[in-house]
């Protein structure tokens, strides 16, 4: 079987028929994944060796030293290039965060960038308290979301290289408009980069490098593997970017943040299946998310998938090719009407697994409510298949000053739920005692 068949991009129409190209999931099964010429082992093998035999001086067979490359990184690699539609090149790091640092390292000394303002927090961490001191990097942290133009060209520098973008935002889950910033990025003469960390929606909801982007990021610890069983990150460039592609794999290799092959073979093992699992967060979270609008106990809820969020279109206009095609069969199975924009309205739709929510009351409530659940655990991380809970403020979100994260909407009663693929009955369900043990019952004694 052929990858290039396979990743229908470079497939070429013969005999007049239209080349037929191949859907995410069967590239995420296929790519990467080729049958053993040699033993026809279906499954790749874990290849442990951290060194290969030369025939002579620099005649190998591919490889000559595990850091430089290895068959399991390689072949995940390969998969990565084709998921993230609209890619070319990927490399695999041994944490998202180390990704995030190789990036940043390849700006060279004296750079500036412009960040969305609740960005991850140790991407926050790294840009302000290692880059800024060991690379001498400004960041300029900006509401991408709502600032106008004006305010972002103006935020742009002559030495300004790289924007840097996550979209939906942790954990407020605010939209950037990714076509838009990157018309501004190319309207201006410094012309950054933009990088979109593409961690919360996975290569199936969205797809940065069709709208433009420059480099995808992945902490594949999260949807990608989707197993919580391994911490990995990933950077994917489009055909355009051979150079730059080139120029971080020789950081990769010299800086040396690289995964072990074990590690490559259960994250290939775990994209195989993530358009099914995507699909399941996906429906998943939107079911609790309605569950919890209709809770008294519960203030407002944060889901894009939901039209009373503010950025409801752009979350729908930004979908993937492969995610629209799925959401638009979702939306016409609920339909009750002929058209499905009536179930658009009534119920909104899948976009992701992340959901976050502020509870009555404060940091009392939030911890009552995040002890009390039975299925969704409290721990940090997401986009494993089981449901997690966590409280931004003292949890992920800890290393932002508190000011700071007034100033984002990260107060005490809020709260982020990563919706796993278990019975979506037994969620909600969880989530409704959970809500009644922690504001049903405070309210009652103070009745
Ligand atoms: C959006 C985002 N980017 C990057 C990272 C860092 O990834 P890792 O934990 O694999 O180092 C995380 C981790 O939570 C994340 O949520």
């Amino acid at each position: 079987m052929s990858p290039a068949l396979l990743n229908g991009s470079d497939a070429t129409a013969t005999n007049g028929l239209k080349k037929h190209q191949d859907g995410f999931g069967t590239r995420a099964i296929h790519v990467g994944s080729e049958p053993n010429p040699e033993t026809g082992a279906v499954i790749p093998s874990i290849s442990l060796s951290t060194t290969y035999k030369q025939d002579s001086v620099g005649k190998h067979k591919g490889f000559e030293y595990s850091r430089s490359g290895n068959p399991n990184r390689n072949a995940l690699e390969e998969t990565l290039a084709s998921i993230e539609t609209g890619g070319a090149f990927g490399l695999a790091f041994a944490s998202g965060s180390s990704t995030t640092a190789t990036v940043l390292q390849s700006l060279g000394p004296n750079a500036h960038i412009v960040s969305v303002n609740d960005v991850y927090g140790g991407t926050f961490r790294y840009m302000s308290k290692v880059a800024k001191i060991n690379q001498g990097l400004e960041t300029t942290f900006l509401d991408l979301e709502n600032a106008d133009d004006e305010t972002i060209l103006a935020s742009f520098q002559e030495n300004t290289k790289l924007i840097w973008i996550e979209s939906p935002t942790n954990p407020t889950l605010r939209l950037i408009d990714i076509p838009h910033i990157v018309s501004l990025a190319r309207s201006h003469p410094s012309n950054p980069l933009v990088l979109v960390d593409n961690t919360f929606l996975s290569p199936f909801y969205s797809s940065p490098l069709l709208q433009g982007a420059d480099i995808v990021l992945h902490s594949l610890t999260k949807y990608v593997n989707g197993h919580s069983d391994v911490v990995m990150g990933a950077l994917i460039l489009p055909p355009r970017h051979a150079e730059l592609a080139a120029n971080l794999r020789f950081l990769q290799n010299a800086i040396g943040a690289v995964p072990s092959p074990y590690d490559s073979w259960l994250a290939q093992r775990g994209a195989k299946t993530l358009h099914l699992r995507m699909k399941a967060h996906g429906t998943n979270a939107l079911e609790v998310a309605r569950a919890l609008q209709k809770s008294p106990y519960v203030e407002e809820v944060i889901y894009p998938g939901l039209t009373t969020h503010p950025k409801n279109e752009l979350a729908y206009r930004s979908l993937s090719p492969h995610a629209r095609k799925f959401v638009d069969a979702y939306l016409t199975s609920q339909s009750k009407a002929a058209d499905s924009e009536e179930a658009f309205e009534r119920i909104g739709f899948p976009y992701g697994g992340m959901i976050s929510f502020r509870i009555r009351g404060g940091a009392v409530e939030a911890d009552k409510f995040l002890t009390s659940t039975r299925l969704f655990t409290l721990a940090e991380s997401l986009g494993g298949v089981e449901s997690l809970a966590e409280h931004p403020a003292r949890m992920t979100h800890g290393s932002i000053p508190e000011a700071e994260r007034a100033l984002l909407g990260i107060g005490d009663n809020l709260i982020r739920l990563s919706v796993g693929v278990e019975e979506v009955e037994d969620l909600v369900a969880d989530i409704e005692q959970a809500l009644e043990a922690a504001v049903g019952s405070s309210i009652k004694s103070s009745d």
